[in-house]
Order: C-alpha cells, then sequence, then structure tokens
C-alpha cells in the first residue's frame, strides 16, 4: 500500500498535538500536584522541541517556494536547486512525523502484563543480533534471576532496542565490539544494565534531550532515547547514562532500575491484563 503524503502526515500530526494541548489543559485544571506538574513540563518541552524541528524545515520550504514563485523567469539550474532544498526539507518533515506516530501509535493502547524481563530482552536481542554479529559484533548476557514485574511489553521491548541499537550502530562504526547487557535483582528493585564499548557519549547530560543527535543529517531523529526516558517515568522507573572506564573496557553505559510490581490475586480481569497511568 502507498505511504500517505508527508503533508497528510503532517496534518494528522499536527492535529495530534491540538488535541494533546486539550488533555494537557483539562489534566492540569483537574490534577495539581508535582509529578504530574513535571510530566506537563516534560511534555510541553517535548512539544516546544518538536515544534522547532517543524519549523526549520518550514522556515526554508516557504522561503525557497517563495522565490520560485516570485521570479519564474529564473533560470531552469536555480530552480532545479531550489526544488531540491524543497524536497529535502519536506523529507526532514517526513522523517520527523513518521518517527511521531510511531511513538503515538505505541502508547495508544496501554496494557500491561506480569512478565520476566529476561525473557522481553531475550526475545528482542535474537530480532536484531544476527545482522549485527555478520558486523563482527558480539552480545554478552549475564541474566540474574527476576521475578515478574508488571510492565507494558512493547514499549519496553521499544527501550530495550532503541538502547541497543544505539550501541551497535556506533560500534559498527569501529567494525569491532561488545554490547554487554546485566541483569539482577536488588531488594525491591530489578537492574537492567547495557555496557558497549564504543567511543561513549559525547554529552551524558544531552542524551535524553528530544531531538539530540550526533548523527548525521538523515541518519537520526533524536527521539529514540527521549521516548525511553518517557516510557521508563510511565513505568515509574529510572534510566541513567554515563561513560564508563573499567581497564580493559570503556564506552557508553545505561542503567535502567525497575519497581518489582507484583501480581496482586489471580482474578481473571488482571490475568487479561490492565491498565496502568
Ligand atoms: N551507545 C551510545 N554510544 C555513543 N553515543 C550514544 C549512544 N547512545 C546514544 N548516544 C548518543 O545519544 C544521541 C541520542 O540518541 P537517540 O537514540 O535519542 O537518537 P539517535 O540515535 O541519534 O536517533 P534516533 O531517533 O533515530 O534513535 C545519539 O545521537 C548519540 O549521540
Ligand atoms: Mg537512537
Amino acid at each position: 500500500m502507498k505511504d500517505k503524503e508527508p503533508t497528510q502526515k503532517l496534518e494528522e500530526i499536527l492535529e495530534r498535538l491540538e488535541a494533546l494541548k486539550a488533555e494537557v489543559e483539562a489534566v492540569k485544571a483537574d490534577i495539581p500536584g508535582m509529578v504530574i506538574a513535571q510530566k506537563l513540563d516534560s511534555l510541553n518541552n517535548f512539544i516546544s522541541g518538536m515544534s522547532h524541528e517543524f519549523n526549520n524545515p518550514l522556515t526554508s520550504i516557504l522561503g525557497y517556494a517563495q522565490i520560485i514563485l516570485g521570479d519564474l523567469n529564473l533560470p531552469p539550474d536555480k530552480i532545479r536547486e531550489y526544488a531540491q532544498l524543497i524536497y529535502k526539507g519536506a523529507q526532514r518533515c517526513e522523517e520527523l512525523t513518521r518517527a511521531l506516530l510511531a511513538s503515538a501509535n505505541r502508547t495508544s493502547s496501554w496494557k500491561t502484563e506480569y512478565l520476566d524481563l529476561n525473557q522481553v530482552l531475550e526475545s528482542n536481542i535474537k530480532l536484531i543480533e544476527k545482522t549485527y554479529q555478520e558486523n563482527g559484533l558480539t552480545i554478552e548476557r549475564d541474566y540474574g534471576q527476576l521475578p515478574e514485574t508488571e510492565v507494558n511489553r512493547g514499549s519496553i521491548s521499544q527501550v530495550f532496542i532503541n538502547i541497543l541499537r544505539n550501541g551497535l550502530d556506533e560500534m559498527s562504526q569501529l567494525k569491532e565490539g561488545t554490547m554487554h547487557v546485566r541483569t539482577y535483582q536488588e531488594r525491591d528493585r530489578i537492574y537492567v544494565i547495557f555496557s558497549d564499548t564504543g567511543r561513549g557519549l559525547k554529552e551524558p547530560l544531552k542524551v535524553f534531550d528530544p531531538f539530540y543527535t550526533t548523527r548525521e543529517v538523515g541518519k537520526g531523529t533524536g527521539l529514540g532515547l527521549s521516548v525511553c526516558y518517557q516510557t521508563m517515568k510511565l513505568h515509574e522507573a529510572n534510566i541513567l547514562a554515563c561513560n564508563y572506564d573499567e581497564g580493559s573496557r570503556k564506552g557508553a553505559r545505561f542503567i535502567l532500575e525497575f519497581p518489582i510490581v507484583e501480581k496482586k490475586d489471580e482474578t481473571p480481569a488482571e490475568e487479561s491484563g490492565s491498565e496502568i497511568a
């Protein structure tokens, strides 16, 4: 099936944004409180960042279209040059809408299940491992015994995949490296730690900011880790990013800390999954 036109996607996103804004206002009016205020702040930052990202390509699309329309006698090579810049801007908008729609669809049905995170992790590693192995990379597992905990499988899988891909893509450029994945339980928390042997994070404090990317133009939206951060917050879980240097190994490290949410009782309603905020 043919993809939707970029303008149609853009309209769809803008409609969602309007709906989101209305929701934000409704929640603000209903439930005051620190946690909600923080969530709204990060949502507002996200919306501002997104508007800014759209404005850059839209400014060049509008500007170059105006130049062409203002002088229909421009030499053909100029028209071609400007048309190419318009095309590039539209491509950037399309890339952004695709990433945004993907993250919006992920959160639209929020069912939770009681799962063993080792199994969720392993099934996601299996999905991507082969391609990276062919590039000379290794994924090492060090799974500790974990109790089941309540999570949304799809969004947590996305968190694992984003972190794995970031590290593996980084090491692919070096043509060698190891992604070490460790899990363990400590008191009422589950830890999942990803350590790669790439060049490390250039600016560890910025990696969760929406649209922060060091990838070349067209290669990354900079939304991967900011979506991971939001997902972790929805699970009341934490995520930290840092660089490590342990003698023979150094690189980037992501530490995920989940609360253990145990099954309360075996009522049929809970067996079929439940909703969390
Ligand atoms: N394992 C890593 N090693 C080095 N840098 C990393 C690593 N993980 C993340 N980063 C840095 O954090 C930035 C943001 O990552 P994020 O996943 O949010 O966006 P991205 O990978 O650039 O694009 P995309 O939205 O397509 O995922 C990356 O551009 C990179 O600079
Ligand atoms: Mg990424």
